[in-house]
């Protein structure tokens, strides 16, 4: 059976306006379908088949957006909220028409790659516990990450609720010396996601995360390109990819 779907919805859902806009377009005359105008936004259509024109511009309607975001810190990553900014308050108004909403939980001071998308069955199978994608983060650590750090991380570490870790890969990239203080630069991938998982392994070995990126999930890695702050549409690839990860 072929999908059909209201004509405000189409329209909204596009980015083009709110539904009451829409209504008052439509009594204006502004909206036809296969060439007829029409007046009632309640009318189902089928998006792969109806011609909608808006002022005389085809709409192109697609269901799914799929959205890479360099997150930057201090924004939350939530739909909505009543004191901070979230991620969603970065998009522009076509984007958030899709209604999208954040594949997982970066912390508000976390920054890096983040997806977001209306397409709750990718979502859900990426956060799948079952799944083990693997999320790979760099991070300032206070403290000498070393040799013995490495094998905790690849054995498993407890965290403070008492569970253990399933086994993660710890790079150490570089130490910065100054003083008696030694700052780590590392790269950590971790196969689960628990809450503040990276700054609660390392507290669990006597360190502390003072800077956390995320640079990858799965096969998808964080466009060098994007400043924190902005994003852009998957491309094709990147989204096959990931719908990959879900097999
Ligand atoms: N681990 C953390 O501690 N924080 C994040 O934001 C992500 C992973």
């Amino acid at each position: 059976m072929k999908k059909t779907i209201r004509l405000d919805k189409v329209l909204s859902h596009m980015g083009l306006g709110t539904r009451s806009e829409i209504k008052k377009w439509a009594k204006q005359g502004r909206i036809t379908v296969n060439d007829r105008m029409v007046k009632d936004t309640g009318l189902q259509v089928q998006t792969e088949e109806d011609i909608i024109l808006l002022d005389g511009e085809r709409v192109h309607y697609r269901e799914f957006i799929y959205l890479m975001l360099n997150k930057p810190a201090g924004v939350i990553s939530a739909t909505e909220d009543r004191y901070d900014q979230t991620v969603i308050d970065l998009l522009g108004d076509e984007e958030r028409g899709f209604e999208p909403f954040p594949v997982g939980r970066l912390d508000k001071d976390t920054v890096g790659l983040l997806l977001l998308t209306n397409d709750g069955k990718l979502s859900h199978e990426l956060l799948s516990p079952r799944k083990h994608v693997p999320k790979t983060y760099i991070a300032n650590v206070v403290g000498d990450v070393g040799e013995y750090d490495i094998t905790a991380f690849q054995a498993g570490v407890t965290l403070d609720d008492g569970y253990v870790t399933k086994p993660a890969a710890l790079t150490i990239l570089h130490h910065d010396r100054t003083g008696a203080e030694v700052i780590s630069r590392i790269q950590l991938t971790i196969i689960e996601g628990k809450f503040h998982q990276v700054k609660r392994m390392f507290e669990s070995v006597g360190k502390k995360v003072i800077y956390l990126q995320r640079i990858s999930m799965g096969t998808l890695t964080l466009d060098t390109e994007l400043a924190e702050g902005e994003y852009r549409e998957l491309t094709a690839e990147e989204l096959a990819g990931l719908k990959q990860e879900r097999e």
